[in-house]
């Protein structure tokens, strides 16, 4: 019997529905599954010798629109090689590397930049701007960043630090979230946050955060 368009359609849509099931199970196992296959943080820091010509040494990265890993929460690592390996994230440098890492790869790196030590606060040296500085502290008070990313901004979760990381490179994820270039992971909580952000604000909280 030749199946009736329509049955060829509910049979698409199950198998469609199955694969999308599939897909977030898939998600899940890598990033919740550490029952099953334990991260392996030792087997993390050999792998993550591909990672130091960009991200530093010791995670702590020397290229200003390049991001420190040391001492991200384990989650948010694992979760945006998932969306760079997926293409949810896009970047021309991590989306090729991120293809070719398998879920135990994604978690051991998880926990391997997740035991670093974080990037040490640069407080100490003179502030350049201290008025970007006191309108940054502002602007993260009124937009409850710490709501989420901590009271000392170290990240928590899917949430990153974001206490520390380059000045450079907080600006630029901002503005990613504000045009909708990355649309992170979830209810695309940074997208409503930054979407009403202005460019001054952006550039005080940048400043802010990367001196903490
Ligand atoms: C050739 C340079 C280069 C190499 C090598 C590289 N990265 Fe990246 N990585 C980048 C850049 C640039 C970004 C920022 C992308 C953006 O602006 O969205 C990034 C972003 C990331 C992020 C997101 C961090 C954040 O704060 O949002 C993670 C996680 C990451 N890389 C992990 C890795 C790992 C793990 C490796 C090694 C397996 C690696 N990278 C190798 C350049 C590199
Ligand atoms: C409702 C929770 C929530 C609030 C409030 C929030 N964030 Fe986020 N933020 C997140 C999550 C979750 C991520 C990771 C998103 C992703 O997957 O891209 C993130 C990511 C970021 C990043 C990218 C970090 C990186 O290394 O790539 C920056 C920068 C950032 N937030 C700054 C802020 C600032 C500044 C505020 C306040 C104005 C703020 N956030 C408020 C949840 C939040």
């Amino acid at each position: 019997m030749i199946p009736t368009s329509n049955q060829w359609s509910r049979k698409w849509l199950t198998v469609s529905w199955r694969s999308l099931a599939a897909l977030a199970l898939a998600a899940l196992a890598v990033v919740g599954g550490a029952g099953v296959v334990a991260a392996d943080a030792v087997a993390g820091k050999n792998k993550a010798e591909a990672c130091a010509g960009c991200h530093g040494e010791k995670g702590i990265s020397e290229i200003e629109n390049t991001p420190s890993l040391a001492g991200q929460p384990d989650l948010f690592i694992q979760w945006q090689l998932i969306f760079f390996r997926a293409g949810a994230r896009k970047n021309e440098v991590m989306g090729p590397l991120a293809e070719q890492l398998g879920n135990e790869d994604v978690r051991d790196l998880g926990a391997y930049f997740a035991s670093l030590k974080p990037p040490e606060s640069p407080a100490a040296a003179p502030d350049d701007h201290p008025d970007l500085t006191g309108a940054g502290k502002k602007v993260a008070a009124a937009g409850r960043c710490a709501s989420c990313h901590g009271d000392k901004f170290a990240g928590s979760k899917a949430a990153a630090r974001i206490a520390g990381q380059h000045e450079e490179y907080i600006t630029k994820a901002l503005h990613d979230y504000k045009s909708g270039v990355r649309s992170g992971g979830g209810v695309a909580a940074m997208a409503e946050v930054a979407y009403p952000l202005s460019d001054d604000e952006i550039a005080a909280l940048a400043h802010y955060l990367a001196r903490l």
